[in-house]
């Protein structure tokens, strides 16, 4: 018999393996399942166990009753708790990353939503970035002060003092306990300094004897083009709904990070049921094959894309992270913490609202949807769709105006990108 193949090594000898490598194999022991090359489906909602000593044993570890034994794999017990397909997703969510452990979850919002409930009590405020994705800021806006939780934002972008005074403001409400980043912020692409906010939870933890939990929502660069938890963050949030599902065709989350980081949350979501379900996480361990390929491609189409609309007559502005000035403090800091300025953007139509929705109604190819991230190309209006939410004096101050589109550039042909572009520019 051939020996087998360990499937939980990132390394082979003394070579690291990448997470593109790692994606086909990690986590996975196909000597579990009849030798299937690929994780077969375990579309079950319970496990059976071997004995009832088993079975206790299982739960005992399961709701933290006692500590791990040495070499102890939680033993299955119901796919609200744990299952196969999601448990081998999350070993490999946490590739790309570097995190130890990850959970997933049955959309981005639900992975924000129970993250932030897991580390948020009565009392307590969360400072965060402005402006976030419209459903975090209904989160922090509508819900969370439901719980006795209140909020104060800052404004992303390069400049420390926002995030200072935000801090002082806090100070005063309650204990901070999270600290909520979304960089590049959606719509806007504007960088928030992932290890200021890292230095700022240090700082707290002097000034309160207790040590907010830095949070960076990553949908928009992350997993390959940048990785909070190198910088300082504790936890990272996605929606993989966007490009690690990559195909507009799933709903999903997942949070990254320490186990300690995560014992809460993992505690919260098997109460709350907010778990992913095992088709969703298998088909998202097939998108992940696929990742690098497709975030590089529409990295590639997004540049050619964003180079021809910035110097078009009928744009005012292109906010791409790629044509940050250098020597700027937004560009030092997006040479600092990101690896490529991804594909997803907002471009300003001259002429107000009235230009933009010409310009979105006459697109051919480009979908009119919201969402972003997945290979086929959506163009949205996030002022009356995505952040409507945000009242319109919110929404002038974060930049958010009537005139700006969203852009998510997919894998399509740039080239037949860029003539429908230019034939729905020319109707406005
Ligand atoms: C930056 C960001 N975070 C979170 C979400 C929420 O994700 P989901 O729609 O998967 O709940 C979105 C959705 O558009 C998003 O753009």
């Amino acid at each position: 018999m051939k020996p087998h193949k360990p499937y939980r090594h990132r390394t082979l000898g003394s070579h690291r393996l990448s997470p593109e490598t790692l994606a086909m194999s990690y986590g996975y022991d196909p000597k579990l399942s009849e030798g299937a090359v690929k994780a077969p489906l375990f579309m079950t909602s319970t496990f059976v166990f071997d004995s009832t000593q088993a079975g206790k044993e299982f739960f005992e570890l399961a709701y933290g009753l006692r500590e791990r034994k040495a070499g102890e794999d939680p033993g299955l017990i119901y796919s609200r708790i744990n299952n196969p397909d999601l448990e081998i997703l999350e070993d490999r969510l946490t590739l790309w990353d570097d995190a130890e452990d990850s959970l997933v979850f049955s959309s981005g919002m639900a992975a924000i939503a129970t993250t932030i409930f897991a580390h948020v009590r009565p009392g307590d405020v969360v400072v965060h970035s402005e402006p976030v994705y419209g459903g975090s800021e209904f989160l922090l806006a509508h819900i969370l002060p439901q719980f006795g939780v209140s909020r104060v934002g800052f404004a992303a972008g390069a400049d420390p003092k926002p995030l200072a005074d935000a801090i002082e403001t806090a100070k005063k409400i309650g204990r901070v306990s999270v600290i909520y980043v979304e960089t590049p912020a959606n719509p806007t692409n504007d960088l928030v300094d992932i290890a200021a906010c890292a230095a700022a939870a240090k700082g707290l933890h002097a000034a309160q004897n207790f040590r907010p939990v830095v949070m960076v929502d990553n949908t928009f660069l992350g997993p390959l083009w940048q990785h909070p938890l190198s910088h300082g963050a504790d936890l990272v949030l996605y929606s993989l709904t966007k490009y690690v599902g990559g195909h507009s065709d799933v709903i999903a989350g997942c949070a990254l990070g320490s186990q300690a980081a995560l014992a809460a949350v993992r505690g919260f979501r098997t109460i709350l049921g907010t778990m992913c379900d095992p088709h969703t996480g298998w088909l998202l361990m097939r998108s992940l094959e696929t990742l690098k390929l497709r975030m590089t491609e529409a990295a590639t189409n997004a540049k050619k894309i964003a180079d021809f609309l910035v110097t078009h007559p009928k744009i005012d502005a292109v906010h791409y992270l790629g044509h940050l000035p250098p020597r700027s403090p937004a560009g030092r800091l997006f040479a600092k913490q990101c690896l490529s300025p991804g594909s997803t953007f907002s471009i300003d139509v001259k002429g107000g609202e009235a230009a933009a929705f010409r310009f979105l109604d006459s697109l051919k190819l480009m979908k009119l949807a919201v969402s972003l991230g997945g290979t086929e190309s959506l163009a949205e209006h996030p002022a009356s769709m995505t952040h409507s939410d945000i009242p319109p004096d919110a929404q002038q101050r974060l930049g958010i105006t009537p005139s700006m589109v969203r852009l998510s550039i997919g894998i399509e042909n740039a080239d037949d990108l860029i003539v429908d572009l230019t034939q729905a520019l020319n109707a406005v």
